[in-house]
């Protein structure tokens, strides 16, 4: 289905927040070239485990691999800028506007200024931001703006893997089906290697080659939606899907 082998691991990876158990012992690996989709209900960990798979929290026990090699302290800054992430609820620095908010990282490397604008502005073609929105601020932009603008960000040193955490949550309808249009596109135009967390079935199915189901810190089931709707690995497989009303399990190959 795609290149050889996984661009991530995780290998029996566990997180405790205190005394209680946000990740239970997790092996899982993302595949290379591929969209890889973690669902599940709120709470039940999709965000921890993808800081865990970017090294920005250490886990408990296990060990998360990146292209065959360990995540240490030691290379977690170099594996970082190999890895993109656009956060949950978008992250931008207010006090920034959008072309400082995306050149942050570059600036940071020392990028001569004319290689940064060449970038942004490819990088802005690429998610079709308007040019004049580069110079506005974060309170001066619509939701989806600024969401463009936080995928441009993580863009910007052209990672090897995308995370995207719940990346359409808080758009309208219309909003919504554009961009995930434009990043189904944008995935495939760059043939990267992405995370992406929702908590939509019907979007994890529209983006999702390989879907792994989260409960209560657990993976329940990892596979294409048509697995999880045809073959469920447990009943709550079946509760979650069941309870997505206006997803067509008919579309998804149930009833092939
Ligand atoms: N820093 C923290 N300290 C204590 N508990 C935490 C911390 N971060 C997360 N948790 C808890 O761990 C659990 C998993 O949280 P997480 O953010 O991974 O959920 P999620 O699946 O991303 O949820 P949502 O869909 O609402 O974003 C939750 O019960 C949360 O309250
Ligand atoms: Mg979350």
């Amino acid at each position: 289905m795609t290149e050889s082998s996984p661009i991530l691991q995780l290998v029996a990876v566990s997180k405790r927040y205190g005394a209680f158990a946000a990740l239970a012992p997790t092996t899982l690996d993302v595949d290379t070239g591929a969209t890889t989709v973690l669902i599940g209900p709120s709470g039940c960990g999709k965000t921890t485990l993808l800081r865990l798979m970017l090294g920005l929290i250490a886990p408990d026990a296990g060990q998360v691999l990146f292209r065959q090699a360990a995540i240490t302290p030691a290379n977690i800054r170099g594996l970082r800028r190999r890895m993109g992430y656009v956060v949950q609820d978008g992250g931008l620095f207010p006090h920034l506007t959008a072309a400082e908010n995306v050149g942050l990282m570059a600036r940071h490397l020392g990028w001569a200024a004319e290689k940064t604008n060449r970038r942004l502005h490819e990088l802005g073609d690429l998610v079709r931001l308007p040019t004049a929105t580069l110079a506005r601020y974060p309170a001066e932009m619509s939701g989806g703006q600024k969401q463009r603008v936080g995928l441009m960000r993580a863009l910007m040193l052209d990672p090897e893997l995308l995370f995207l955490d719940e990346p359409l949550g808080a758009l309208d309808p219309l909003v919504r089906a554009e961009l995930q249009d434009d990043l189904a596109t944008i995935f495939k135009t760059l043939a990267k290697s992405v995370v992406l967390v929702t908590h939509d079935l019907a979007e994890a199915a529209f983006f999702g080659q390989v879907i792994v189901l989260l409960q209560e810190g657990r993976i329940v089931q990892r596979g294409a939606i048509a697995d999880l709707v045809r073959r469920p690995a447990d009943p709550f497989v079946t509760r979650f899907v069941n309870a997505q009303r206006h997803f067509d399990i008919r579309a998804a190959g149930a009833d092939a």
